[in-house]
């Protein structure tokens, strides 16, 4: 997979997000879309080169073309993470700008990056000096008492002369003081038009735009408006039958459409290797919860699979009946 791969599929992606998108929320994912970028949660690049998070690397050969989301403000250290992670066969490291936690701050790192474009462009630098795979970043529109229509093109441009050729944008500020990092992905007001005037000014970056897109036609009309791609994060996770089985046709053109059932059933002997190998069922089933959301039986299916499987000896046969009972209820509705 070449890093051209990345940027092809970055038409639609699956943003990063901590402690969801882990290997089995992509392995799910990957059975919905063929075509998808898949992004891996933040890792912290000291973890990464301290070797407690070397683990976090761990994925399936089918999760390509798969992206690792890297969090870190030292450069030497971030080329030597973006080196594991090229190593571990990612096919793009991702820098984040973007994340305005607690923790992340305090480590200088995320969208504090935004008030130091200097030391995120040494950043960049460092990591594509490092890695053959593309590198690329993903941001917010701005932090604090920032004013966006400046920052932004000044931020972008530094990324375009460090070599960048593609960014994720989350069309908001981050305001660091005083939010939560979930009221800062919901809080601070969401500016598309500005994502829109940034792919004007800087014409050769390839340019997704995140934040609030629950749907494909609204991915579908930031295309036709001229973005490159758009990124959805929990309009992904949590109704992902709506965002990925037909976007594969609609977004890249390579139909057919997947299904959900389809996908429950590709996910058994992934889930039986899982439990094998000492894994508990709940790891695996708490990223399904929404598959079937907004159809006859959704909310059976969630309740069984969240009582269900943290249960002792729950396995892929509690996964399996709670299919049934959704198929069955598809077949009285076409019934009738
Ligand atoms: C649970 C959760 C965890 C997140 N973790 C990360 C992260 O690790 N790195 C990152 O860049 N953004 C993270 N985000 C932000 C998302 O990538 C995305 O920018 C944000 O949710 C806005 O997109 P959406 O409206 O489509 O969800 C997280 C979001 C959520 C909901």
């Amino acid at each position: 997979m070449t890093s051209n791969a990345a940027a092809l599929a970055a038409r639609l992606s699956v943003a990063p997000m901590m402690d969801w998108t882990d290997r089995h929320c992509r392995y799910l994912h990957r059975r919905l879309s063929r075509h998808a970028l898949l992004y891996t949660e933040m890792v912290t690049a000291p973890a990464l080169v301290r070797g407690g998070a070397v683990h976090l690397l761990a994925h399936d050969v089918s999760e390509h073309p798969v992206a690792l989301q890297l969090g870190g403000s030292d450069p030497m250290e971030l080329a030597q993470a973006a080196r594991l992670g090229a190593q571990a066969g990612y096919d793009e490291i991702n820098l984040n700008c973007g994340c305005p936690s607690d923790r992340v701050q305090s480590g200088t790192f995320g969208a504090v990056l935004m008030k130091d474009p200097a030391r995120m462009a040494e950043c960049v630098a460092a990591m594509r000096e490092a890695v053959d795979v593309e590198v690329t970043v993903k941001c917010r529109i701005g932090v604090d008492d920032q004013d966006p229509e400046e920052v932004l093109p000044e931020f972008l441009a530094r990324i375009v002369a460090a070599g960048i050729t593609r960014v994720s944008i989350h069309a908001r500020m981050a305001w660091l003081q005083g939010l939560s990092p979930k009221e800062n992905r919901d809080i601070p007001p969401l500016n598309y038009p500005l994502v829109h005037r940034m792919k004007a000014y800087f014409p050769n970056l390839h340019i997704s735009v995140n934040g609030g897109i629950t749907s494909l036609d609204e991915a579908e009309a930031f295309l036709s408006g001229g973005l490159d791609g758009v990124m959805v994060g929990r309009a992904a996770y949590h109704t992902p039958a709506d965002i990925l089985c037909s976007a594969d046709r609609r977004l890249f053109g390579d139909g057919p459409d997947s299904t959900p059932e389809q996908a429950v059933r590709d996910m058994l002997p992934y889930i039986d290797a899982h439990l094998v190998a000492g894994g508990k069922l709940n790891q695996i089933t708490r990223h399904m919860l929404g598959l079937f959301a907004g159809r006859p039986g959704a909310r059976g299916w969630r309740r069984a699979l969240s009582e269900g499987a943290s249960r002792p000896g729950a396995g892929p046969e509690l996964v399996e009946a709670a299919l049934a009972e959704i198929e069955a209820l598809a077949q009285q509705a076409q019934a009738v």
